[in-house]
């Protein structure tokens, strides 16, 4: 009986979805999707992958080209210290990898120590596999990043893992280095596994570099990393991703979980994947420069179109921009105190203006009074919605 799935909330990302399909020629800055397409170098494997009639079964953790690329990645570009091939699980993206991990790992009534806000997507995903989400805010005055006295204040004995995710949807806050090395030390002293989310870690700005927590000293052994090829490579449609996991026991749960939910990966995607990573790094720089371009030209239009309803820092990583509302802006037409700020804005630029954006609430209670626009759309797509933001947020209440 999958009764207890009734206690746990549909996204509102899938209500706005909804309300954009009934619209015209919308500007979808509501998805967490690139402008791009996928490299040439995917498409001409998977390609050929179809010719050579690779539409078998193959094994459940990946094809041995894909897992050994994979492998060599973590290795030296993600400076993870991983030992054998034999770790990398293939999934179907990366909320897959999610969904094996947190079923596999927890027991009934577990806890798992998140941001708020996050993507709402890993909070269904936890509670589906019976565990509890124990929130811990971010904070706007720190770069959207969480106060480590606070995150560690909150665990208790049934507190089995923390997740992060760096870069992070929907904020674009970026996690230091102090941040993961303090994170570190307090999830070996209170032994808690780190699930580790980077689907963003092609996506860090103005000459960053991405770091996983997997990297530091003695944390691989406790931490899972999880990856996609759909904001790197914009593959975002053909639902690719990866693993890493050492620990025997839990890879054998995560294994079995994996081979319940999809018994193997498509074979001509993973073949995709394999053309990605041996000759596609060069398009995914170029993704990450055009990227900034976007999140450059989105700031600076916001700064001089808002009307002072939205403001915010433009992020260090990620393709949001994670902006505050006014807190005495209101719907021209409002007869009565909206229950939701984030909500009310979100509704009037989608009705008003054909602007898909999400309300912060949907990530979290401190989520309110801030809403979420993807800047990784095509530039016209940016401006369009600019141009239109202008008129609708010019009308005051
Ligand atoms: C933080 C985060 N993790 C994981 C994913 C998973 O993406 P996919 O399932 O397309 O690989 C997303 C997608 O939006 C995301 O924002």
């Amino acid at each position: 009986m999958g009764r207890y799935l009734d206690s746990i909330p549909s996204s509102g990302i899938m209500r706005i979805r909804d309300m954009m399909f009934g619209l015209e020629n919308p500007y979808r800055l509501d998805q967490g999707d690139v402008g791009f397409d996928a490299p040439d170098a995917v498409k001409a494997a998977m390609n050929r992958a179809i010719a050579e009639n690779k539409t078998h079964y193959v094994q459940t953790l990946g094809i041995p080209r894909l897992r050994e690329l994979i492998f060599e990645r973590l290795r030296d570009r993600n400076h993870i210290p991983i030992d054998t091939v034999d770790d990398v699980m293939v999934t179907n993206g990366g909320i897959h990898a999610l969904y094996v991990i947190f079923h596999g790992l927890l027991e009934p009534g577990d806890e798992v120590l998140c941001a708020d806000p996050m993507w709402p997507t890993t909070r269904g995903t936890i509670q589906s596999a019976h565990g509890v989400t124990v929130d811990c805010p971010l904070y706007e005055s720190r770069q959207w990043r969480p106060d480590l006295d606070e995150l560690e204040s909150k665990i208790t004995p049934k507190t089995r893992a923390i997740l992060l995710n760096s870069p992070q949807n929907p904020t674009g806050g970026v996690l230091t280095r102090v941040d993961m090395e303090r994170i570190a030390a307090v999830a070996t002293e209170r032994d808690l596994w780190v699930i580790s989310d980077e689907a963003y870690e092609d996506v860090v700005f103005d000459g960053e570099r991405h770091m996983s927590i997997a990297s530091l000293p003695g944390m691989y052994d406790r931490t899972i990393p999880v990856y996609t090829f759909s904001k790197s490579y914009a593959m975002t449609g053909l639902r690719l991703g990866y693993l890493a996991v050492k620990d025997r026991t839990v890879h054998e749960r995560i294994k079995k979980v994996l081979y319940y939910t999809c018994s193997n990966i498509g074979t001509v995607v993973q073949w995709g994947g394999v053309g990605g990573l041996e000759n596609g790094q060069a398009q995914v720089e170029a993704f990450r420069v055009e990227l900034q371009a976007r999140r450059d030209l989105f700031y600076a239009g916001i700064a001089e179109l808002g009307s002072g309803v939205l403001s915010g820092e433009p992020p260090k990583g990620a393709f949001y921009a994670f902006l505050r509302i006014d807190p005495d802006w209101r719907p021209p037409d409002a007869t009565a105190e909206p229950e939701s700020l984030s909500w009310a804005l979100v509704e009037y630029l989608i009705k008003e203006g054909r602007i898909g954006c999400v309300p912060g609430a949907d990530f979290g209670a401190h989520g309110e009074g801030y809403i979420r626009l993807c800047f990784a759309k095509e530039r016209r797509e940016l401006t369009g919605a600019l141009a239109s933001l202008k008129t609708l947020l010019a009308v005051r209440a």
